[in-house]
């Protein structure tokens, strides 16, 4: 069986156009509203596009657990919907 290195990439969970679109779709559902619309103007809540891109670990805990005024999200989103945020967060919005 030679399937194995194909479970490892899978396990790496490489960002990709799918991946981000879903992000972006549901970031405009569920965080433009405190968020800013494609992450710009943010007004109280954190600035995404300066989210530090080495914090992966950080992001997935605070989306799904909270932060202060920030609500969880981990009731709603699945561990592979807050993977497509991230990876859109990673991307960017090219304006
Ligand atoms: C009700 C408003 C609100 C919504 C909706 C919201 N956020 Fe937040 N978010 C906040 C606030 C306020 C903070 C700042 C929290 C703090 O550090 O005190 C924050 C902080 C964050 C942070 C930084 C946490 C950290 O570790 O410093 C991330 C990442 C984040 N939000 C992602 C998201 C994502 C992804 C969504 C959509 C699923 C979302 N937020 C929806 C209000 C919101």
């Amino acid at each position: 069986m030679s399937n194995m290195a194909f479970a490892d990439a899978e396990d790496m969970v490489q960002p990709n156009p799918e991946q981000i679109k879903k992000g972006a779709t549901l970031y405009a559902q569920h965080c433009a509203a405190c968020h800013g619309p494609r992450m710009a103007d943010p007004e109280g809540a954190f600035d995404l596009r300066k989210f530090p891109r080495d914090q992966h670990d950080r992001f997935t805990t605070s989306v799904t657990k909270g932060k202060n005024s920030m609500p969880p999200w981990g009731g709603l989103l699945t561990p592979d919907d807050v993977g497509a945020l991230w990876a859109y967060v990673v991307a960017g919005e090219k304006n």
